[in-house]
Protein backbone atom coordinates (compact mmCIF):
# COMPACT_ATOMS: atom_id res chain seq x y z
CA UNK A 1 0.00 0.00 0.00
CA UNK A 2 1.57 3.51 -0.78
CA UNK A 3 2.96 5.49 1.71
CA UNK A 4 2.25 9.64 1.62
CA UNK A 5 3.94 12.08 3.73
CA UNK A 6 0.28 13.73 4.40
CA UNK A 7 -0.07 11.29 6.93
CA UNK A 8 0.88 11.54 10.64
CA UNK A 9 4.08 10.00 10.80
CA UNK A 10 4.40 6.21 11.25
CA UNK A 11 1.18 5.85 9.84
CA UNK A 12 0.82 4.63 6.40
CA UNK A 13 -1.59 6.21 4.07
CA UNK A 14 -3.90 3.29 2.51
CA UNK A 15 -6.32 3.50 -0.35
CA UNK A 16 -9.51 4.64 -0.72
CA UNK A 17 -11.38 1.42 -1.49
CA UNK A 18 -9.90 -1.82 -0.16
CA UNK A 19 -10.45 -4.84 -1.97
CA UNK A 20 -10.38 -8.50 -0.24
CA UNK A 21 -10.23 -11.84 -1.75
CA UNK A 22 -11.13 -15.40 -0.03
CA UNK A 23 -8.36 -16.84 -2.68
CA UNK A 24 -6.24 -15.75 -5.60
CA UNK A 25 -8.33 -18.43 -7.26
CA UNK A 26 -11.36 -15.28 -6.97
CA UNK A 27 -8.91 -12.51 -8.77
CA UNK A 28 -10.45 -13.18 -12.41
CA UNK A 29 -13.64 -12.50 -11.01
CA UNK A 30 -12.97 -9.03 -10.01
CA UNK A 31 -10.39 -7.64 -13.21
CA UNK A 32 -13.74 -5.75 -13.96
CA UNK A 33 -13.67 -3.50 -10.88
CA UNK A 34 -10.43 -1.73 -12.07
CA UNK A 35 -11.29 -0.03 -15.11
CA UNK A 36 -14.25 1.72 -12.85
CA UNK A 37 -12.56 2.01 -9.84
CA UNK A 38 -10.04 3.66 -12.30
CA UNK A 39 -12.82 6.22 -14.05
CA UNK A 40 -14.01 7.17 -10.36
CA UNK A 41 -10.91 8.12 -9.91
CA UNK A 42 -10.38 6.30 -6.68
CA UNK A 43 -7.33 4.91 -5.12
CA UNK A 44 -7.96 1.12 -4.46
CA UNK A 45 -5.68 -1.97 -3.62
CA UNK A 46 -6.14 -5.99 -4.12
CA UNK A 47 -5.29 -8.28 -1.01
CA UNK A 48 -5.64 -12.41 -0.25
CA UNK A 49 -6.66 -12.68 2.72
CA UNK A 50 -8.84 -15.72 3.63
CA UNK A 51 -11.44 -15.53 6.75
CA UNK A 52 -10.77 -19.46 7.03
CA UNK A 53 -6.40 -20.22 6.39
CA UNK A 54 -5.49 -16.52 7.42
CA UNK A 55 -7.54 -15.21 10.00
CA UNK A 56 -4.03 -13.05 11.91
CA UNK A 57 -3.67 -11.45 8.38
CA UNK A 58 -7.04 -10.61 7.44
CA UNK A 59 -7.04 -8.73 10.96
CA UNK A 60 -3.84 -6.94 10.21
CA UNK A 61 -5.09 -5.52 7.18
CA UNK A 62 -8.36 -4.52 8.22
CA UNK A 63 -7.00 -2.44 11.30
CA UNK A 64 -3.90 -0.64 8.96
CA UNK A 65 -6.60 -0.07 6.75
CA UNK A 66 -8.73 1.88 8.67
CA UNK A 67 -5.78 3.76 10.41
CA UNK A 68 -4.44 4.44 7.25
CA UNK A 69 -7.79 6.06 5.59
CA UNK A 70 -9.65 3.53 3.59
CA UNK A 71 -13.35 4.30 3.53
CA UNK A 72 -14.93 1.13 1.87
CA UNK A 73 -14.17 -2.39 2.23
CA UNK A 74 -15.45 -4.74 -0.42
CA UNK A 75 -14.94 -8.87 -0.08
CA UNK A 76 -14.99 -11.52 -3.10
CA UNK A 77 -15.33 -15.02 -1.73
CA UNK A 78 -16.91 -18.45 -2.42
CA UNK A 79 -18.03 -21.34 -1.02
CA UNK A 80 -18.85 -20.73 2.69
CA UNK A 81 -18.07 -17.15 2.05
CA UNK A 82 -17.24 -15.70 6.04
CA UNK A 83 -14.79 -13.10 4.89
CA UNK A 84 -17.22 -9.80 3.96
CA UNK A 85 -19.16 -11.19 7.52
CA UNK A 86 -15.69 -11.65 9.45
CA UNK A 87 -14.54 -8.08 7.70
CA UNK A 88 -17.75 -6.05 8.73
CA UNK A 89 -17.32 -7.79 12.38
CA UNK A 90 -13.80 -6.42 12.86
CA UNK A 91 -14.71 -2.93 11.14
CA UNK A 92 -17.26 -0.21 11.27
CA UNK A 93 -16.61 1.26 7.72
CA UNK A 94 -18.96 -0.29 5.07
CA UNK A 95 -17.95 -3.31 3.58
CA UNK A 96 -19.46 -4.68 0.25
CA UNK A 97 -20.06 -8.47 0.05
CA UNK A 98 -19.18 -10.45 -3.75
CA UNK A 99 -20.46 -13.85 -4.00
CA UNK A 100 -17.87 -15.78 -5.97
CA UNK A 101 -19.58 -19.19 -8.00
CA UNK A 102 -16.81 -21.64 -6.75
CA UNK A 103 -17.55 -25.20 -6.21
CA UNK A 104 -20.82 -27.24 -6.90
CA UNK A 105 -23.21 -25.13 -6.03
CA UNK A 106 -22.08 -22.41 -8.23
CA UNK A 107 -22.43 -19.26 -6.10
CA UNK A 108 -25.61 -19.76 -4.26
CA UNK A 109 -23.52 -21.01 -1.15
CA UNK A 110 -21.29 -18.06 -1.11
CA UNK A 111 -24.82 -15.78 -1.81
CA UNK A 112 -26.55 -17.16 1.10
CA UNK A 113 -23.47 -16.95 3.35
CA UNK A 114 -23.09 -13.49 2.66
CA UNK A 115 -26.26 -11.96 2.46
CA UNK A 116 -27.61 -13.51 6.18
CA UNK A 117 -26.03 -11.36 8.67
CA UNK A 118 -27.53 -11.36 11.64
CA UNK A 119 -28.22 -7.50 12.80
CA UNK A 120 -26.18 -5.16 13.76
CA UNK A 121 -23.18 -6.44 11.21
CA UNK A 122 -24.41 -5.53 7.63
CA UNK A 123 -22.92 -6.62 4.54
CA UNK A 124 -24.01 -4.84 1.73
CA UNK A 125 -24.10 -8.21 -1.03
CA UNK A 126 -24.24 -7.56 -4.90
CA UNK A 127 -24.70 -10.03 -7.03
CA UNK A 128 -22.62 -13.54 -7.68
CA UNK A 129 -19.56 -13.23 -10.17
CA UNK A 130 -18.26 -10.26 -12.05
CA UNK A 131 -21.74 -8.68 -12.46
CA UNK A 132 -21.38 -8.61 -8.67
CA UNK A 133 -18.06 -7.06 -8.48
CA UNK A 134 -18.61 -4.34 -11.42
CA UNK A 135 -21.71 -3.23 -8.65
CA UNK A 136 -19.24 -3.15 -6.21
CA UNK A 137 -17.33 -0.76 -7.90
CA UNK A 138 -20.45 1.16 -8.57
CA UNK A 139 -21.34 0.93 -5.25
CA UNK A 140 -18.29 2.05 -3.73
CA UNK A 141 -18.46 5.22 -5.78
CA UNK A 142 -21.76 6.27 -4.89
CA UNK A 143 -21.05 6.00 -1.07
CA UNK A 144 -17.61 7.99 -0.92
CA UNK A 145 -19.82 10.56 -3.63
CA UNK A 146 -21.66 11.49 -0.50
CA UNK A 147 -18.91 13.78 0.69
CA UNK A 148 -16.48 13.66 -2.22
CA UNK A 149 -18.10 15.96 -5.19
CA UNK A 150 -15.22 15.00 -7.63
CA UNK A 151 -15.93 10.98 -7.49
CA UNK A 152 -19.96 12.44 -7.40
CA UNK A 153 -19.15 13.79 -10.60
CA UNK A 154 -17.49 10.71 -11.92
CA UNK A 155 -20.84 8.96 -10.99
CA UNK A 156 -23.13 10.86 -12.64
CA UNK A 157 -20.85 10.87 -16.14
CA UNK A 158 -21.15 6.95 -15.95
CA UNK A 159 -24.84 6.78 -15.51
CA UNK A 160 -24.85 8.92 -18.04
CA UNK A 161 -22.76 7.11 -20.69
CA UNK A 162 -25.06 4.06 -19.34
CA UNK A 163 -28.13 5.91 -20.23
CA UNK A 164 -26.96 6.64 -23.78
CA UNK A 165 -26.48 2.85 -24.22
CA UNK A 166 -22.53 2.29 -22.68
CA UNK A 167 -21.89 -0.46 -20.85
C1 LIG B 1 -13.07 -19.45 -0.72
O1 LIG B 1 -13.00 -20.74 -1.22
C2 LIG B 1 -12.35 -18.59 -1.71
O2 LIG B 1 -12.86 -17.28 -1.68
C3 LIG B 1 -12.58 -19.27 -3.03
O3 LIG B 1 -13.67 -18.71 -3.75
C4 LIG B 1 -12.90 -20.70 -2.63
C5 LIG B 1 -11.89 -21.71 -3.10
O4 LIG B 1 -10.59 -21.31 -2.67
P1 LIG B 1 -9.28 -22.05 -3.23
O5 LIG B 1 -9.37 -23.46 -2.79
O6 LIG B 1 -9.32 -21.89 -4.75
O7 LIG B 1 -8.12 -21.30 -2.63
O8 LIG B 1 -12.49 -19.35 0.54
Amino acid sequence: MAASSKNKPGVKKTPRVVVVLGSKSDLPVIEGMYPLLDRFGLSYAVEVASAHRQPDKLKRLIKASEKGGTEVFVAAAGMAAHLPGVMASLTGKPVIGVPVAAGPLAGVDALLSIVQMPPGVPVATVAVGSAGAKNAACLAARMIALKDPKVAGAVEDYRKELARGGR
